[in-house]
């Protein structure tokens, strides 16, 4: 039996709890979220045809090139060879192709030598079939953009492009560049649009961006530095990936962030998707994992300046240096930030000694902006008791808390929060996934997640924000798992884990509301675990309850304090399910595990669900 009572609202809930955090590992971006189809399209990674295949006469320049931060070309000469000079593409694990749908293709290009140069442009199907053509025409010694459209004329999950020149003479062509004509809200630029869907079904409350490590970087110039993300997209620097994660890629990287998907980018997905964006910056050190390198603290000012910039690059005037930028880029409101984070998962007293620097010079020209401090990894999920109390000292407004553990571990600490420190920061749970010992993303951790977020809503009064980790990874390319949102070159899946932080994000609360099990409020009692919300907006009571057990359990939730009775009245029920805890969502049986959704009557004040074992069950009741 739950008794949730209704008489007494508990603390409110921060709007924008439940969120995504979002990284490029795994082809989270380039080869992902981003939706450029070509990989190496600027001929900037550490060989220039990396990802590419040329034939005939190509070779690479950097003489009076177009874009000065990506001086690479490739020069093509034809002199009547049967098959011309030309170059293939490679995608990012091969390229997916929709039939009927159509493909923008671009590149720049110049023609050194007088007259008019034909270019043939094929999408090539992975049998080698030609399932798309197009033609461009250059003319002209300076440097201009070319584009066509393609349409494919089959489905093809692992394609590649082809790009022949035809005319004899010499051509120079950079940034070669190709994205579906169909992309999130038809932006030039664009995301994938399935996988934006997948995001915004999650109605996230926050976004937070651009990772993770390589925010720090392996070394301090590998660090992700957001100005180099914002402007003209050609003229983007490349920067490596920290994420070049193999022993093979390692030493041939073949994954690099193109920051084609940069700050403004995701300034804007945040907007599109209704979360709190929440920019995450290097804080003067590079991975820890990797590297000692740090800057000295008197060295930090560029680094500072890069936080205070942003502020403005989010917030400021269309007169201001930064907020012109914003708005050149075709976003002259402010993208109202709120708060920004200094360090992803740091630790030793390196940090706060860095932190501390950044917090004076924030605090004094940006007291509305919260900061976000961090308190390293969880080493065997215990807290970091010297940085927590560092943070305290600092009297920052959140802390970070990172925690990879087993679905045991989950279960085990759904009541972790239940005796924080309510007089310190809050708690950002911001990277967190339970990890089997298979490392897959099954019902068992999607359950143990479920039950620990169940704390986590609980005590909302400390942990403010949450957000699962890591958010996307490719089939051929992850280095990392488990992940949220698994996707190919045409195809999403989403896993049990998403469904779980659906559920939550789409049921979320005004108020938490106190709940007992039995008349006591010891978690996990019987394996079940459970939150209350009110929901003052909707005016609905949301209960969230979840059976770890393999066994059917009766859970009543009877309402105390409601005034009047509900007899007979409708609870929506949203059931999260597998007999096997070991079930996976896949490319192949995508909808394995989905949540089902029936309804149950109340009986006076109170109803029953026969909840089943490894599930997760959202009950939503409106009170009037
Ligand atoms: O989510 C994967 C990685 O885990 C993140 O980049 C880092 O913050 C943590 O170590």
């Amino acid at each position: 039996l739950f008794e949730v009572n209704l008489k007494k609202k508990g603390p409110e809930i921060q709007p924008e709890m439940f969120g995504v955090f979002f990284e490029d590992i795994n082809f989270g971006a380039d080869g992902g979220l981003y939706a450029e189809l070509i990989k190496n399209r600027s001929f900037e990674f550490h060989h220039p045809f990396v990802g590419w295949t040329p034939f005939g006469d190509v070779t690479v320049s950097e003489e009076n090139p177009c874009f000065e931060r990506n001086p690479h070309y490739v020069r093509l000469k034809e002199k009547g060879s049967r098959r011309g000079a030309g170059l293939e593409n490679e995608g990012f694990r091969r390229m997916g192709f929709r039939k009927n749908s159509g493909y923008n293709f671009s590149f720049y290009a110049r023609t050194p030598e007088a007259g008019e140069m034909k270019f043939r442009i094929e999408l090539v199907g992975s049998d080698e079939e030609i399932i798309g053509r197009g033609e461009i025409l250059v003319n002209g010694p300076d440097w201009k953009k070319y584009s066509v459209s393609l349409k494919a004329e089959e489905t093809d999950a692992k394609g590649k492009l082809r790009l022949i020149l035809e005319s004899p003479g010499v051509a120079d062509l950079d940034h070669i560049s190709m994205f579906p004509s169909e992309t999130w809200k038809n932006r030039a630029n664009g995301l994938r649009k399935d996988l934006v869907e997948a995001l915004y079904e999650l109605n996230p409350g926050v976004f937070r961006f651009p990772g993770g490590c390589i925010i720090e970087g392996n070394t301090l110039e590998s660090r992700y530095q957001w100005k180099h993300s914002v402007g003209p997209v050609e003229n983007r620097p490349l920067n490596e990936n920290r994420w070049n994660y193999t022993f093979k890629h390692r030493f041939f990287p073949d994954y690099y962030q193109t920051y084609g998907l940069g700050f403004y980018e995701y300034f804007l997905l945040s907007e599109d998707l209704g979360a709190e964006p929440l920019p995450v910056i290097n804080c003067g050190l590079a991975c820890q994992y990797e590297s000692t390198e740090c800057v000295a603290v008197d060295d930090l000012g560029p680094y500072i300046q890069d936080a205070v910039d942003l502020i403005e690059f989010a917030n400021g005037s269309v007169i201001s240096t930064w907020g012109k930028v914003r708005a050149d880029m075709g976003h002259p409101e402010p993208f109202n930030l709120k708060m920004i984070g200094i360090g992803n998962e740091q630790w030793g007293p390196q940090y706060p000694e860095r932190l501390k620097k950044f917090m004076e010079v924030l605090r004094e020209k940006h007291p509305e902006i919260k900061i976000v401090g961090s308190s390293g990894p969880t080493p065997d999920g215990e807290r970091f008791d010297y940085l927590w109390q560092q943070m305290k000292e600092l009297k920052v407004d959140l802390v970070d808390e990172h925690y990879y553990r087993s679905p045991e571990w989950f279960l085990e600490n759904a009541d972790r929060y239940d005796d924080y420190d309510r007089k310190g920061p809050k708690v950002f749970a911001g990277e967190f996934a339970a990890h089997h010992a298979s490392r897959d993303n099954n019902v068992r951790s999607a359950i143990a997640e479920a039950a620990f977020m169940t704390g986590l809503e609980r005590n909302a009064d400390v942990v403010e924000l949450a957000t699962y980790a890591p958010l996307f990874a490719h089939m051929d390319a992850w280095q990392w798992k488990p992940d949220m949102i698994w996707f190919d070159n045409l195809s999403v899946v989403r896993t049990p884990n998403y469904y779980v932080q659906q559920m939550v994000g789409q049921n979320t609360g005004t108020h938490v509301l106190d709940i007992q099990q039995n008349g006591s409020s010891i978690v996990g009692q019987d394996s079940l675990y459970a939150s209350a919300v009110l929901n003052e907006t909707s005016s609905a009571v949301i209960v969230k309850a979840v059976n770890a057990s393999s066994e059917i359990k009766e859970i009543t939730v009877s309402l105390k304090g409601l005034k009047g009775s509900i007899q007979n009245a409708r609870v929506e029920i949203t059931e999260l399910h597998s007999n096997d805890p070991e079930a996976v969502n896949s490319l192949d049986n995508p909808n394995l595990v989905v949540p089902v959704f029936s309804f149950v009557q109340t009986d006076e004040n109170s109803f029953t669900i026969n909840a089943r074992g490894n599930s997760f069950y959202v009950c939503k009741l409106k009170i009037n």
